[in-house]
C-alpha cells in the first residue's frame, strides 16, 4: 500500500492499564486484586515467577513515562483505575487511592497528555470475588457505586470514561478455557458472567448520566466501551455449519456488545440459540430497562489478531454446554510465533467497514493494537538500543489499514499503541515486550527509547503513515 495521510484530527496516544504497570500492590490503602491472589497463591504460575506485585514501577516513574509519551509525539494516553486502591472494603473512597489517581492525572496534564480513564481492567478486588465476584447481582451493584464514586472523585480532571476493558475476556479466560484464577471450564457460567458485566455496564453508563446531568463533569464528557473486536474468518469455500460457527462467534463477541452499546439490548438470535442449547442467563424482571441505559457515546476497538473458526468437531464439551466453533488454522496465516497470534492488518479494516455498515453511527478509535516478542534483547545493536523494525513494520501496516477505512467512511477517530512502555503482562510477565519503550528489569526499571520510539514520533507528528521503504 502505498502512503497515507491520517486526519489533522486523528489523535495518537498510549495505553495501558493500572494492574500492569502501577505496582505498589499492597501500599497506600490498596487491597488485593485477583492478581495479587493469585500471585500470592501460585507465584510458578507466572512466567519467571514475577507476579503483579511491581507492575513496571509506573507509580513512582510516572512523570518520566508522560515526559517520554510526549516526546513521542502522542497526545492522549488511556489507564484504568483500580477499583482495589480506589476504594476500601466498605466501598467508601480510600484517601490515599483517591489522591493518588489526583496526582496521576495532574502528572499527565502537565506534561500536555489528555487522560482517557477506564474503569475496569480484568480486576475484580478479591474480597468482592468472594462474595460471588461477577456472578453475584450484589457485585454488580457494588461496581455501579464504584463507578459513580470514581466519577464524581475525578468528573472535573477526566472527560473521557470507559467502564470495561474487554469485557469479553474474563468469561473466557476464568470460566471458559479456564487459564485464568479460578481456573473454570463452565460455558454456561461464562455466558452469566458475560450477561452480569453487561447489566453492570449499563447501571454505570447510567450513573455517568446522573452525574453529567448534574454538572459533574466539563463539557464534553463522553462515555465508551471498550472490547477486542475482529470479524470472524472462516475457510474460503464454507458449509453451512462453517457460517453457523462464524453467526455464533460473531453475535457472543462482537454483535452482543454493539448491539448493547448501540440499541441497548442484547441480539435476539444468539438469546435464543442459547436458550435453545440449555444456557440459562440470570435475567431479572427490570433488566431490559437496564440494558436500554447501556448505550455509549464511542467505542474502543482493541486490535490484535483476526478471529478464524470453523463448524465444530463434537456438539458439546464434558459438561454438556454447547460448543458453538473450533478454531480454523488459515493456511496463509502469518504468525507472531511470541505470542501465537496471527498477524493480519486488513481486520482492522474488515472490522471499521462492519460498523460503517451495520452500525453508521458509531464512532470509535483502536484502542489498543500492538506486537509483543520474546527475547527482544538479541534485537539490540552495538548501543545497547532494541532494534524493532519488526513492530515498525507492524504499526504501519496497521496504521495503512487504519487510513484507508477511514478513507472509506469508518468513522475511526485515533489509534492507542499498546503498550508504549513495555509492561507487566498478566500470566506471561514481562515475557513478550510490547513497547516503544524498553523497561529494564536488571537495572531497576529503567526506561530506554526502542527504535521504533522515533519512527512513532515521525508519524504522530506529521499524520503520514509511510510505506515499507521510505521506514
Ligand atoms: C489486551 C489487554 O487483551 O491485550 C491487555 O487489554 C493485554 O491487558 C494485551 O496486555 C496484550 O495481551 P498479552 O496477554 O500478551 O498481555
Amino acid at each position: 500500500m502505498q502512503e497515507m495521510r491520517l486526519p489533522d484530527d486523528f489523535f495518537f496516544g498510549a495505553a495501558m492499564s493500572g494492574p500492569q504497570t502501577e505496582g505498589a500492590w499492597a501500599q497506600g490503602g490498596k487491597l488485593e486484586n485477583l492478581w495479587d491472589t493469585w500471585s500470592n497463591e501460585s507465584l510458578d504460575d507466572f512466567h519467571n515467577r514475577v507476579g503483579s506485585y511491581g507492575g513496571n514501577d509506573f507509580t513512582r516513574r510516572h512523570d518520566e513515562d508522560f515526559a517520554l509519551l510526549k516526546d513521542m509525539g502522542l497526545d492522549s494516553v488511556r489507564t484504568s483505575i483500580q477499583w482495589s486502591r480506589l476504594l476500601d472494603r466498605d466501598g467508601a473512597v480510600n484517601p490515599e487511592g483517591e489522591a493518588y489517581y489526583h496526582r496521576l492525572f495532574a502528572s499527565a496534564h502537565a506534561a500536555g497528555l489528555e487522560v482517557f480513564v477506564n474503569l475496569y481492567h480484568f480486576d475484580m478486588p478479591t474480597y468482592l470475588f468472594r462474595r460471588g465476584g461477577w456472578a453475584s447481582r450484589d457485585v454488580v451493584e457494588a461496581y455501579a457505586d464504584y463507578a459513580a464514586k470514581a466519577f464524581r472523585a475525578f468528573g472535573k480532571e477526566i472527560s473521557c470514561w470507559f467502564t470495561f476493558n474487554e469485557p469479553i475476556v474474563e468469561p473466557e479466560m476464568r470460566y471458559t478455557v479456564g487459564e485464568w484464577y479460578p481456573f473454570a471450564k463452565d460455558f454456561s457460567l461464562a455466558r452469566a458472567i458475560q450477561y452480569n458485566i453487561c447489566i453492570a455496564h449499563s447501571l454505570a453508563v447510567r450513573e455517568f448520566r446522573i452525574a453529567r446531568s448534574e454538572g459533574v463533569f466539563a463539557d464534553g464528557a463522553r462515555i465508551g466501551l471498550i472490547n477486542c473486536f475482529t470479524p470472524p474468518y472462516t475457510r474460503e469455500d464454507p458449509s453451512a455449519e462453517d457460517l453457523e460457527a462464524v453467526r455464533m462467534t460473531d453475535g457472543i463477541a462482537n454483535r452482543w456488545w454493539l448491539d448493547l452499546v448501540t440499541k441497548g439490548e442484547l441480539p435476539q438470535d444468539v438469546l435464543e440459540t442459547l436458550a435453545s442449547r440449555g444456557v440459562r442467563l440470570p435475567i431479572r424482571p427490570g433488566d431490559e430497562q437496564i440494558l436500554r441505559q447501556g448505550t455509549v457515546d464511542w467505542l474502543g476497538c482493541n486490535y490484535y489478531h483476526p478471529e478464524r473458526v470453523q463448524a465444530p468437531a463434537a456438539d458439546t464439551d464434558a459438561n454438556g454446554d454447547p460448543i458453538f466453533a473450533d478454531p480454523y488454522v488459515w493456511p496463509d496465516a502469518v504468525m507472531n510465533e511470541s505470542r501465537g497470534w496471527e498477524v493480519f492488518p486488513q481486520g482492522i479494516y474488515d472490522f471499521g467497514m462492519m460498523l460503517h455498515r451495520d452500525y453508521p453511527e458509531l464512532e470509535f478509535f483502536v484502542s489498543e493494537n500492538g506486537m509483543g516478542i520474546e527475547r527482544e534483547e538479541q534485537f539490540k545493536d552495538a548501543s545497547g538500543q532494541v532494534q524493532d523494525g519488526y513492530r515498525i513494520d507492524f504499526i504501519r501496516d496497521h496504521l495503512l489499514w487504519v487510513a484507508k477505512a477511514i478513507a472509506d467512511g469508518a468513522k475511526c477517530r485515533g489509534y492507542h499503541y499498546w503498550a508504549v512502555i513495555d509492561n507487566w503482562s498478566w500470566k506471561n510477565a514481562f515475557k513478550n515486550r510490547y513497547g516503544l519503550v524498553e523497561v529494564d528489569l536488571s537495572d531497576g526499571y529503567s526506561r530506554r527509547p526502542k527504535k521504533s520510539a522515533s519512527w512513532m514520533r515521525q508519524v504522530a507528528t506529521t499524520h503520514v503513515v509511510p510505506n515499507k521503504e521510505e521506514n
